[in-house]
């Protein structure tokens, strides 16, 4: 059945692996300053644990604050959950923050709203704050992929550079970094991800897409899958 929402992106993928999650965090707090004081909001945060985690390690007094238009049951309970969407947040929030967090998630957002967006998420930092944005490098993109998952991730790609290049714009000031991991995972769990919908590229797909891409992924792939999940990374200061 087609589905329409991301409920699996990181149910038990390598993106939720304690060894992502560790070197995701480390990546960041080499953009930021962070400690325990620091407030700390993950648009679109989906079961939390990245802020989760960070909580942890920076052992924040102020629960990190995630958002997301689903609430799993298996979140993080290090998080302060909000099941609520990044506009209408926006339009209510009063409160300032360090980091302001937005990992794939922006390419889900409608372009039109993406600039009155930042303007609020610029509005709610504090003087040293920082928004960092990261998404899929759309240059450089090695998802094993089945013939129409390539056509949509290569679309969607195109729509990214778009969301970059419009962002870049606005604030020409951007620093723009990378974060690269390196995935190894076997055919089979690969595809389970797949059957599972795991990317918002393959959503639409129905059973009989998803189950012709699986063969073809069977048919053109070793068992063991290695290849480098890159992302884009878009750091705005408040100063
Ligand atoms: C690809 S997942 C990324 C999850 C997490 N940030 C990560 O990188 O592991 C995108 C998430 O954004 C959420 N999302 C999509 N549109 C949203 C919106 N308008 N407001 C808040 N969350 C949204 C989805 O429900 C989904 O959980």
């Amino acid at each position: 059945m087609a589905s329409t929402v991301i409920k699996n992106w990181d149910n038990k993928t390598w993106l939720s692996s304690h060894d992502y999650i560790k070197k995701f965090n480390n990546f960041l707090l080499r953009q930021n300053k962070l400690n325990s004081n620091s407030r700390i909001l993950d648009i679109g945060c989906g079961r939390g644990k990245i802020i989760g985690n960070l909580s942890s390690k920076l052992r924040l007094i102020n629960k990190p604050i995630g958002i997301d238009l689903i609430n799993h049951r298996d979140k993080d309970k290090r998080i302060n959950f909000k099941k609520i969407s990044a506009y209408t947040f926006f339009s209510l929030n009063k409160k300032k923050f360090d980091l302001i967090l937005i990992k794939q998630t922006i390419h889900l957002l409608q372009f039109s709203k993406i600039k009155t967006l930042l303007t609020k998420m610029s509005n709610s930092l504090n003087p040293h704050g920082k928004i960092l944005i990261l998404t899929l490098n759309p240059q450089k993109n090695e998802f094993p992929s089945f013939d129409l998952m390539k056509i949509r991730l290569l679309k969607s790609l195109k729509r990214d550079k778009k969301i970059l290049t419009f962002i870049s714009k606005l604030y020409p000031k951007r620093i723009l970094k990378k974060f690269v991991y390196k995935v190894q995972i076997t055919k089979k769990k690969y595809n389970n991800m797949i059957s599972k919908r795991f990317i918002s590229t393959i959503l639409g797909f129905n059973d009989k897409q998803i189950a012709t891409g699986i063969k073809q992924i069977d048919s053109k792939f070793k068992k063991k899958l290695k290849f480098s999940d890159e992302l884009v990374c878009i750091i705005i200061r408040n100063n």
